[in-house]
């Protein structure tokens, strides 16, 4: 089948990139003529484990080409995928200029039958604004659009769309949902519930879910935090309740707060779909607040050590906002970057992957290190941020005697807090003894 994909970002790309993979011939549009250009030369404009290997072989093949010619983009697809970016507005609410914009274009340019699939995370009632928006610019439209919500997750991006837990489809045609049945044919070999939905019902499912992980997030982070006070050790708790089948033991590690690309945004634009209809979704807005309070738990503890131990530089370990990505939208280092050069602190930090993008939004004042020995040189504090792999076994006997003060925030738990002060340090988790 011939497939458009509207947006190579981290969804657009992977989406291109996999149905190519299962045979589909795949062109992929951005109006961001250097991401275009770069991946025509064979280079991935953000890092995701897998993805440059499969693009280079189906770009081998011939089965995924780039453009930047809408036109040409939305000739080319008997299906459009629509996986631009949703961004919040300052209020909160997704800001649809994107995924709008694309639905002009595909009412625009495009001749006879062909399916407009909403893949980008759109609040319930988008689908609607999109096929208006396409009638609007061509009154005889042929078009029918479709809601398809993506559920991957970066760092792990191309397994989960070749392996996801369901499809969900939206649409108002059996036509539509033969399509995407033909689509996704050969995703995986085994059985993936197919949903037909109506457009709402698909745009709300994925709202739905990212806000339930946000919440379960920020439960157990409000758990740690008692325990804290409890004397209690979180790792137990948490460990216990997973063993009920009815909780799962996923989403069950507390720590310095959620960031990304996706829960903040899309918690805050629910909350915002939900009050236009006249209802105050209290509950996320207590998870978003509270995750805000929780990307600062650290900053207060950190600058009391600091002072007692007439200590000024601190290490953050880990920029991204989880491993195996080097996106740092919402990213819980930036809040404490800020917060800590605004209190004069000296800043050191390392990450595997992430460092240009945070050089793009601090420049020089903090200071990038190329590994983990040089990131702790004369440092007071190590603030554990993003748990990638390679913090995970660290010689901290070791680590210590190139340190000033030797003081380790564990902003993931990922420490036997028992083995680190053995090796000299004092030990600080979230919800841990
Ligand atoms: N990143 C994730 O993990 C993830 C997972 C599931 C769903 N989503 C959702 O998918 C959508 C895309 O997310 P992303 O992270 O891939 O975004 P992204 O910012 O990485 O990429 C969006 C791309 O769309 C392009 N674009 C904007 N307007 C365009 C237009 N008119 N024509 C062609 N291209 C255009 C931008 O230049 C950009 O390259 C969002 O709604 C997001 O919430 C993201």
């Amino acid at each position: 089948m011939r497939i458009s994909i509207f947006g190579t970002g981290y969804v657009g790309l992977v989406t291109g990139a996999c149905l190519a993979n299962l045979g589909h011939e795949i062109l992929c549009v951005d109006i961001d003529s250097k991401k275009i250009n770069s991946l025509i030369v064979g280079e991935i404009p953000f890092y995701e484990p897998g993805l440059k290997e499969l693009v280079a072989k189906n770009k081998e093949k011939g089965r995924l080409k780039f453009s930047v010619d809408v036109e040409e983009g939305v000739s080319f697809g008997e299906v459009i995928f629509n996986c631009v970016g949703t961004p919040s507005e300052k209020n909160g609410s997704a800001d649809l200029k994107y995924v709008l914009g694309v639905a002009e274009s595909v009412g625009k340019f495009s001749k006879g039958h062909k399916l407009l699939i909403n893949k980008s995370t759109v609040p319930p009632g988008t689908a609607k604004k999109c096929w208006n928006k396409i009638l609007e610019t061509n009154p005889v439209s042929e078009v029918e659009v479709v809601s398809n919500p993506e559920f991957l997750k970066e760092g792990s991006a191309v397994y989960d769309f070749t392996h996801p837990d369901k499809i969900v489809v939206g649409a108002k045609s059996g036509r539509a949902y033969g399509l995407l049945r033909k689509v996704y044919a050969g995703r995986v070999r085994t059985y993936i519930p197919f949903l037909e939905t109506d457009w709402e019902t698909a745009e709300m499912i994925k709202y739905a879910n990212n806000s339930f992980l946000a919440t379960k997030i920020c439960f157990v982070n409000e758990i740690a935090n008692i325990c804290d006070g409890a004397g209690a050790d979180v790792k137990l708790v948490t460990q216990a309740m997973g063993l009920d089948y009815r909780i799962s033991p996923k989403f069950l590690n507390p720590g310095i707060g959620y960031g990304g690309s996706c829960f903040p945004k899309d918690v805050r634009a629910l909350i915002n779909s939900a009050e236009e209809k006249g209802y105050c979704a209290q509950l996320l807005k207590e998870v978003d607040q509270l995750n805000n309070r929780q990307k600062e738990i650290f900053v207060a503890p950190i600058l009391d050590k600091l002072r007692a131990v007439g200590g000024n530089t601190v290490t953050l370990w880990g920029l991204s906002f989880k491993p195996r990505t080097d996106d740092i939208r919402e990213a819980t280092s930036l809040r404490l970057i800020k917060k800590l050069i605004g209190e004069g602190i000296t800043v050191k930090v390392y990450d595997p992957i992430a460092m240009e993008n945070v050089r793009e939004e601090f420049g020089d004042s903090v200071s990038y290190c190329k590994g983990i020995d040089d990131s702790v040189e004369g440092s007071d504090v190590i603030v554990l941020v993003t748990e990638w792999d390679e913090f995970r076994n660290v010689n901290f006997l070791e680590l210590g005697e190139k340190m000033r003060n030797k003081i380790l925030f564990d902003g993931r738990n990922i420490y036997e807090p028992e083995l680190v002060r053995e090796e000299g340090f004092e030990y600080f988790g979230v919800g841990r003894k």
